[in-house]
């Protein structure tokens, strides 16, 4: 069984000899490999210029053959750009948009779906450089933010620390607030099909900030727009969602049509697994800080993660966050070997 088959198979819930293990996001930043490539290139430079995105993509799976899905080396914030919004990265860490969304003339003169195939051409033709290096042998995952974790960005002005104003839009002008999210949903709708077509086997949604809405807001706030998003893809198409910090919300999003929700690590997995339909599968959930532990502890950890899933199908493997810039290269090691070994 190569290894897209099986990230397939999960995904599909199908019984496997072992569930399928990949590594989320910022993949790069602990590996020196990739400290070098950025102390030549810039992040964006990188993001936008095929062949180096390729590079970035593949180097987690030189140092990790085991590995059985790659994903796609670009950023979520590309879509605000391709709006008419750019956006750099803060001395201080985080992100810095060029501006604030605080308008309606602004959300009117943001671009939409047409600007998508314009903008961001390169990331179609990264995922075909992808595709052809990879062939069959791996998945090759896309993604992109969710609606409301862009509109965080977008109107926040970048990172924030209490994501006052979002709430403050989303409470007091519902009209624009709307306005702007149904835009980010059908310029992600062309995103994503550009990603189909240019050979993604899954796309990932992060919703990483839906943790911070309160709990009878998430629908209105977030889920609704990715439940169009997904009913706009491929029927059966493998849609991923990931959202921190929203375990009481798992139920819904199992409904939303999605295929496979990923569980941050403050969730017991397990549990999860039995309370979800039978034919949604899970992804996560270790803690990412244990990457920065020994490779003992990962071994330990991982197998009592593998342990409490023996028998349920629909697993794929993972982090429940991003993998961190402190990452130890032996602890991922231990970690690849632990699932790539385990037999259920
Ligand atoms: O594994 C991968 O590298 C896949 C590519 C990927 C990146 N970002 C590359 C990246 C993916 C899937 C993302 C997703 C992303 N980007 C999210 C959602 C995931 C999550 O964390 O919940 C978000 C919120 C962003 C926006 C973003 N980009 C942030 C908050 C940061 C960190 C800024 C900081 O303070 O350092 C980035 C930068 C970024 N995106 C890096 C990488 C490899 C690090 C750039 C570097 O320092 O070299």
């Amino acid at each position: 069984m190569t290894s897209r088959q099986r990230f397939l198979a999960a995904c599909a819930c199908a019984p496997l000899e072992r569930p399928p293990i990949w590594v989320m996001r910022q993949a790069g930043r602990y590996l020196p490999e990739y400290r070098e490539l950025k102390a030549k290139s810039s992040f964006l430079e990188m993001v936008r210029t095929p062949e180096l995105a390729l590079e970035v993509t593949l180097q987690p799976l030189r140092r990790f053959p085991g590995i059985d899905a790659a994903i796609l080396f670009s950023d979520i914030l590309v879509i605000p750009e391709a709006l008419g919004q750019a956006y750099a990265f803060r001395d201080a860490g985080g992100i810095a948009m060029e501006y604030r969304i605080e308008n309606r003339a602004q959300v009117d003169a943001l671009r939409g779906p047409e600007a998508i195939a314009e903008k961001l051409a390169y990331v179609p033709a990264a995922l075909r450089l992808i595709r052809r290096e990879l062939a069959d042998t791996k998945a090759v995952l896309g993604f992109g933010g969710s609606p409301w974790t862009l509109a965080t960005y977008m109107v926040e002005g970048g990172s924030s620390d209490d994501f006052e104003r979002i709430k403050l839009l989303f409470y007091t002008d519902r009209p624009l607030f709307d306005a702007l999210l149904e835009k980010l949903t059908e310029s992600l709708i062309a995103y994503f099909k550009l990603q189909i077509e240019a050979g993604a086997d899954a796309i990932q949604i992060f919703d990483s900030w839906g943790g911070i809405i309160a709990g009878p807001d998430y629908e209105a706030a977030s889920l609704q727009w990715i439940r169009r998003i997904v009913a706009a893809l491929p029927a059966d198409f493998p849609v991923i969602l990931y959202a921190k910090g929203t375990s009481p919300h798992l139920t819904d999003q199992a409904f939303s049509g999605v295929r496979v929700v990923s569980i941050d690590w403050t969730a017991d997995l397990a549990i999860a697994r039995q309370n979800l339909p039978a034919n949604v599968a899970v992804q996560g959930n270790l803690d990412p800080v244990l990457m920065q532990t020994t490779p003992d502890i990962v071994t330990r950890e991982a197998s009592r993660l593998l342990e409490s899933m023996r028998g349920l199908n629909g697993h794929i493997f993972n982090l429940g966050h991003g993998i961190t810039p402190r990452a130890k290269i032996e602890c991922m090691a231990s970690l690849v070997e632990t699932v790539t070994g385990w037999k259920n």
